[in-house]
């Protein structure tokens, strides 16, 4: 099967969740091809059967550039098998009584562009302060980010790694589940 990885990333944990799907569908004969949405994709979308569009969560909000690429695209989305993805700070963060992540950033960005999918994965991401201007490390401070994440045992004075590698590669593994390659 040819897919498409279309990502945005911001600090680049994202990113190497990426070349973890890549190379986990690769090893199953795929041929993946990615694109970071850092620059919109104008590339055809009709010569592959799958396309998974992938973001962090920053702020409340997916990327522009993976946002952008759902609007823009999503006529061709529509006739193609879609997958989509998100990683950010749960399940650390989640507040009781708040929308469930999955359909927050999952369904309803979908939704706004028309665009259904089966495969929607919140994928973890990392806080690491060190990469952060003294602005954004302030903001996160005063939201209790870092308290927060010592409480659950990280250490914020490093890279304090939210993801799940297992459900990354497991993810991998469902989103092409009924799809027999020549391997
Ligand atoms: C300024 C800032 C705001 C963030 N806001 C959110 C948020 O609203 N929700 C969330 O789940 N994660 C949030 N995160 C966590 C990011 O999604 C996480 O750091 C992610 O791994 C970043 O991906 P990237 O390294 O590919 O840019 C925020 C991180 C930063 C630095």
């Amino acid at each position: 099967m040819r897919i498409l990885i279309a990502y945005g990333s911001k600090y680049g944990s994202t990113a190497e969740v990426v070349n973890e799907l890549t190379s986990v569908l690769e090893g199953k004969g795929h041929d993946v091809e990615t694109v970071d949405l850092k620059r919109p994709y104008k590339g055809p979308l009709d010569g592959f059967d799958m396309v998974v569009v992938g973001s962090p969560v920053i702020a409340g909000n997916w990327l522009r550039g993976p946002k952008n690429f759902l609007k823009q695209r999503a006529d061709e989305l529509k006739r193609l098998r879609l997958a989509v993805f998100h990683c950010g700070s749960r399940p650390y963060f989640e507040k009781e009584g708040e929308q469930a992540y999955d359909r927050r950033y999952g369904d309803d960005i979908l939704a706004e562009y028309g665009l259904e999918s089966s495969h929607i994965a919140y994928l973890g991401g990392v806080f690491d302060f060190q990469r952060y201007s003294l602005v954004i490390r302030k903001l996160l401070t005063k939201m209790g980010v870092a308290r927060t994440l010592e409480e659950n045992g990280f250490d914020p004075t490093g890279p304090c790694d939210l993801r799940d590698w297992d459900a990354i590669r497991a993810w991998a593994d469902e989103i092409v589940w009924d799809v027999r390659t020549s391997e």
